[in-house]
């Protein structure tokens, strides 16, 4: 059975999602949006409210069943889909995310997941960690302007009030809080292709990365 990995990490705003997303529709190769988990997992412990900041209060994580499914992610077989991108969780995944022991529970399922399949998995820790020998690792940047201006406009599309400079000052705290922790930080893979999406359309992303799944599956 073909198995071809592409690993897409990025910082926040930098197109991942979307762009994964618009490759799996061309391939027909399914997305998994591991952020999407570290968001339930945020939800679920401020849902239980818990300390975030203490490590033993993710240990509900072994009573508790996680599955992504068909571009949703599910807790207990609750779809948290919607709830997880409220700035509440936004706020708090940095922090989440950073536990080693939360990580290991949620490496184990994405690397599950990819096992004997083609697939499109977009991240931090994509290419480093979750899929060391993907066959194609990608990684987004896009000046911090334009990134907080896309999610302004997502915002403002879902009828949510926004403030762009709050935004802005948001997404950089959130990338160095990712960037500068101990456990899988956000850092580029040695043999990733960078690719600056501050002046390409999201097709010409897309078509660039399917060119080099195409090149590269000769
Ligand atoms: O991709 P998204 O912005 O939804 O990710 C939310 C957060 O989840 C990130 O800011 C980061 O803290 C965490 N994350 C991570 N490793 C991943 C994916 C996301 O630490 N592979």
């Amino acid at each position: 059975m073909e198995q071809f990995h592409v690993a897409i990490d990025g910082p926040a705003g930098s197109g991942k999602s979307t762009i994964s997303q618009n490759v799996s529709n061309e391939t027909g190769w399914q997305h998994i949006d591991t952020g999407a988990m570290y968001r339930a997992v945020t939800y679920w412990a401020l849902k239980l409210n818990l300390n975030l900041a203490d490590e033993n209060s993710y240990e509900f994580l072994n009573k508790i069943d996680i599955k992504y499914l068909n571009n949703k992610v599910f807790i207990n077989d609750i779809d948290l889909s919607s709830v997880i991108r409220s700035d509440d969780v936004t706020q708090n995944v940095s922090l989440v995310s950073k536990f080693s022991f939360v990580r290991k529970k949620l490496v184990e399922i994405q690397q599950n997941l990819a096992k004997n399949k083609n697939i499109i998995m977009d991240g931090r820790d994509i290419g480093t960690v979750v899929l060391p020998n993907a066959n194609l690792k990608i990684f987004l940047t896009a000046n911090i302007k334009v990134r907080a201006k896309r999610r302004y406009n997502e915002k403002l599309n879902n009828g949510q009030n926004v403030n762009l400079d709050e935004l802005i000052n948001n997404i950089n705290t959130r990338d160095k809080k990712d960037s500068s922790r101990i456990e899988s930080p956000l850092k580029i893979a040695d043999d990733a292709v960078i690719i600056d999406t501050t002046y390409l359309s999201i097709r010409q992303v897309v078509e660039k990365i399917i060119e080099m799944i195409e090149r590269r599956r000769k």
